[in-house]
């Protein structure tokens, strides 16, 4: 029996090899360069970890052997990669633990569509046939966003810069027509502070908004409609939970946005809450949130979730400051990620997936601040093994 696993993640490992070698994700990175600041149970394999064999149904634990196992029947388990550049360990984890993958940057409007007669589509595609013989689905990212898009997006005045999204969505969303899960259509659409556009909203003032104005939002949801009938369509931002326990802030205007979306007749199937989050994010914030798009009768994803174990974190580019992982750090970020997940578990009817913003801690657009689950030898942190008893009912909560 073990022989035969051994044999299979061989297999699967040369497999993955194959289709992973041509190209370095952006993040760059060779894996491997900070040290576990705590002893793995079980180093580079999850697929062996003893999360499922300790439980004392043998059976349904066979069947757990990575994340996506764990919370099966519940919400697709994903992360952001790219086509290409992966370990075979790092190729063998993504295989192990995620059925959904979302293009880290590929899939942006400068990653698709650089000139107005140009797009890209070779690697995206590569990335779309492998997940689908693999059986991952693929979420999009993104139609529309203010940055990493080119600036001939916004050039000519109103109509033409209107036309030009059109035209992008038409054409994206038509090539991968059938093909993926769902798309984010609109990214980050709402301000940080107060001092927004459209009253309530407090939309960010983006090139979106001085060229064409609020209505581009629900014009690209119906241009997506238009261009795959079935595929799903969702409204993504960061830190759009913050205020939802005291109906203020950022979570605020996003209820405004998101009904009036929904009455001129957007057709949008969720919200995405990206989840850049830290040791002391508000977890009520986050369940208040959930609760509140439910009532809009809206799906709910957690689109980009990383928890930094060190220094800040948010949506925004930029650095998030921190220094060195403490052991305490190390076990709060597992605390704060069975919580969430607790969350998340609670509230499977409404969430779609809920997708880590990267394979492990170098991996990682917060390089440095330890926000995943793997470390970066690929090593299970205390954070994955929370996750993982969450997903099979056998966590216990910190005591407060
Ligand atoms: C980040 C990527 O992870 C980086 O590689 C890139 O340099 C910048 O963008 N919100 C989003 C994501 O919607 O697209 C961002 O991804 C992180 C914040």
């Amino acid at each position: 029996m073990l022989k035969n696993l051994a044999a299979a993640s061989l297999l699967t490992c040369a497999a993955m090899a194959a289709v992973c070698c041509t190209q370095m994700n952006d993040n760059g990175g060779t894996a491997g360069t900070k040290p576990s600041t705590m002893t793995p149970a079980v180093k580079n394999d999850p697929s062996k970890t003893p999360a499922g064999s300790t439980s004392g149904t043998p059976n349904v634990a066979a069947a757990v052997k990575g994340l996506k196992d764990a919370y099966a029947g519940k919400f697709l388990i994903g992360t952001c990669a790219e086509y290409g550049g992966y370990s075979d360990a790092e190729a063998a984890n993504i295989k192990a633990n995620y059925n959904q993958i979302t293009p880290e940057n590929s899939m942006k409007p400068d990653g698709l569509h650089s000139q107005e007669a140009t797009y890209t589509f070779t690697r995206q595609d590569n990335l779309v046939q492998w997940c689908t013989e693999n059986g991952i689905k693929v979420h999009g990212h993104t139609l529309a966003w203010h940055s990493q898009t080119p600036g001939w997006f916004f050039q000519g005045g109103k109509e033409a810069v209107a036309e030009h999204l059109h035209q992008h969505i038409n054409t994206v969303v038509g090539h991968y027509k059938g093909k993926l899960f769902s798309w984010d259509v609109f990214n980050e659409a709402i301000n940080d502070q107060a001092g927004g556009l459209n009253g309530a909203e407090n939309l960010r003032r983006s090139q979106w908004m001085s060229t064409v104005g609020p209505e581009i939002l629900t014009q690209a949801f119906k241009w997506a409609r238009a261009a795959d009938p079935d595929v799903k369509l969702y409204y993504n931002d960061y830190n759009i939970e913050q205020g939802a326990s005291t109906n203020s802030g950022k979570h605020a205007a996003s209820l405004a946005l998101l009904k009036r979306l929904k009455a001129d007749g957007a057709p949008i199937t969720g919200v995405g809450i990206q989840g850049h989050w830290h040791l002391d994010t508000k977890l009520a914030d986050v369940e208040q949130a959930i609760k509140n798009y439910e009532e809009l009768g809206l799906k709910i994803s957690i689109s980009e979730l990383d928890v930094t174990s060190t220094g800040g974190n948010s949506g925004a580019l930029g650095g998030q400051g921190g220094g060195t992982i403490t052991d305490a750090a190390v076990k709060k970020q597992a605390e704060v990620f069975g919580e969430l997940f607790a969350i998340f578990a609670r509230h499977s009817n409404s969430i779609e997936r809920v997708t880590l913003w990267g394979i492990s801690d170098t991996r990682s657009w917060r390089r440095g601040q330890g926000a995943l689950l793997f470390d970066g030898q690929m090593n299970p942190k205390p954070s994955y093994q929370a996750v993982m008893d969450v997903g099979m009912g056998k966590w216990t909560p910190p005591a407060k």
